[in-house]
């Protein structure tokens, strides 16, 4: 595979101005590099600077300091703020904040009248994205009417419309039930291997990072940790040190090794239990 950038932080740093004038960095000094393809959760604690990370991303916010390149384009080029705006997709974590139309149709209609999109060419789009999230037979109904893994389903179809190189979801699954975020990230599993579009997937949830190229792990504004998740959560100890915490069949295994078990190491818990079987009819 080619390693082609599709977003590039060099020297990034941030500052929220308080009402007294006065700056506090929440970002410092980032470098990162995010190549097309690639399927990257973001972990970090409560204000650790991960939704100011993904606001730098698709221009919501802009650097003090350093450069944000998306495509090669530096998000503080004014005429092309649009551009970066469609390449970069964002979902927020309340479903309900987020949506603008009366109905399905509508909302993702949204951003494609934006775009200025001809009316049959935005049809199509529509049908498109709707299919690709599995929400098509809900043309016509009232957002508000769905539940919340749906509602961020549509959410992701507005998205997906704009025909888009990166979707962030900022802890898009943390207000959904079990179910609602399982449909959320399988979906973006599918999107990221199908459809070849770039996930940025920030979460709280260590389990929905296990499936990821790549963890990075921010800690008071600066990028703690950046490995592959097998490297990442191959280490408990560091995590939980971090506040963060750790997928369940990792968990599992250091407790078993701590009763002198000893498993190899393993992610995720179909192989947990593949694993625990095969002890189990060995003794
Ligand atoms: N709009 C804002 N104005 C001032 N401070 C903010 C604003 N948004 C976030 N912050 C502060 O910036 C820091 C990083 O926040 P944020 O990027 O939201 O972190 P995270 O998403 O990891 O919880 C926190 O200390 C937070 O209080
Ligand atoms: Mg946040």
């Amino acid at each position: 595979m080619t390693e082609e950038r599709l977003l590039a932080l060099q020297e990034v740093s941030f500052a929220y101005e308080g009402e007294g004038g006065q700056k506090e960095t929440v970002l410092n000094r980032i470098n990162l590099d995010i190549h097309k393809g690639a399927f990257v959760s973001v972990l970090g604690h409560n204000g650790s600077g991960k939704s100011t990370l993904a606001k730098l991303m698709n221009a919501l916010l802009l650097p003090k300091e350093g450069t944000v390149l998306v495509t090669g384009i530096d998000t503080r080029d004014g005429e092309l703020i649009w551009e970066v705006r469609r390449h970069v997709g964002m979902v927020f974590q309340n479903p309900d904040n987020q949506i603008v139309g009366a109905t399905v149709e509508d909302d993702v209609a949204f951003g494609l009248e934006n775009m200025g999109t001809d009316p049959a060419e935005m049809r199509t789009r529509i049908r498109e994205s709707l299919q690709a999230v599995g929400m098509e037979a809900h043309l016509y109904d009232q957002p508000h009417r769905l539940s919340g893994g749906q509602k961020q389903r549509v959410a992701i179809a507005g998205i997906m419309a704009m025909r888009p190189s990166v979707l962030i979801l900022d802890e898009a699954t943390a207000m959904l039930d079990p179910m609602g975020r399982r449909e959320v990230l399988n979906l973006a599993r599918r999107l990221n291997r199908e459809e070849g579009i770039t996930v940025v997937n920030i979460t709280h949830f260590p389990e929905e990072a296990v499936f990821s190229d790549r963890v990075i792990v921010m800690r008071a504004g600066q990028v703690e940790w950046d490995g592959t998740a097998a490297e990442v959560f191959a280490d408990p100890d560091r995590l939980q040190a971090l506040g963060l915490d750790v997928p369940f069949a990792v968990r599992v295994r250091h407790a078993l090794a701590a009763e002198g078990v000893s498993l190899p190491f393993i992610l995720h818990q179909e192989e947990l239990v593949e694993h625990l079987c095969k002890l189990l009819l060995k003794r």
